[in-house]
């Protein structure tokens, strides 16, 4: 199985603090680069052009959590691989927006992420639209550690044939209530922000992944 990609979410307000965590070592040990929406609404779209010509090999999200089909043709003109979208965004959104990606040819994908209650219906819905990426972003009113509710809410998705990416609160310690589902990515932002030594504690998730997944 493969094991799942570490992104770190790019939650901060300008380009210069971006490149501060990125430096000293984040930037090789991530294997996902994600503009955050606090990053792209204080620098706007530029920051994903910053972050594509220092790392064309990366790949780069654009968590713009777009709500609207013109924001995601704007959005995507600026080449992130991948572009969030909002899950209470109307049908018509998620499915243009995806259309659009396709038919730029250039491999880019979509990915609903999960802002509230959803059912298996709306997960087949989103599928219908060729969206085949779901973020699982843990309810914010789901307190403590990740458990077992978050492992079997991932699981469904799994069942579903989505690709999932984790997130919310996601840590370290937070690792071992999901260890060894299919998940294609764990997203990781204050935990590693945060740290004292951001590439120090993205290395050692990297390394708890590889334990975990083994
Ligand atoms: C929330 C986001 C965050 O960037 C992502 O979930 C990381 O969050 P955290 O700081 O909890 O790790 O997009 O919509």
């Amino acid at each position: 199985m493969e094991k799942p990609k570490l992104q770190v979410a790019l939650d901060c307000k300008s380009m210069v603090e971006a490149f501060r965590i990125l430096g000293g070592g984040l930037d090789d040990t991530v294997d996902i680069v994600e503009c955050g929406t606090m990053l792209l609404l204080h620098e706007g779209l530029h920051a994903v052009d910053y972050l594509r010509t220092i790392y064309p090999d990366k790949i780069l999200v654009a968590d713009f959590k777009c709500v609207a089909p013109h924001f995601g043709s704007a959005v995507l003109e600026h080449e992130p691989n991948l572009l969030t979208i909002l899950s209470q965004a109307e049908d018509h959104v998620a499915a243009g927006i995806t259309k659009e990606a396709i038919e730029r040819g250039k491999g880019q994908e979509t990915q609903i992420e999960l802002y509230r209650d959803y059912t298996v219906e709306d997960v087949r819905k989103w599928k219908s639209y060729g969206i085949n990426h779901i973020i699982y972003n843990r309810p914010r009113d789901r307190k403590g550690p990740w458990g077992e509710q978050d492992r079997k809410d991932l699981q469904v998705l799994i069942d579903e044939g989505m690709k999932v990416t984790a997130t919310g609160g996601m840590s370290y310690e937070n690792l071992d209530a999901i260890a060894g589902l299919p998940i294609y990515a764990i997203i990781c932002g204050r935990s590693v922000l945060k740290a004292e030594d951001p590439a120090a504690e993205a290395k050692r998730i990297k390394q708890r992944i590889e334990e975990l997944w083994a």
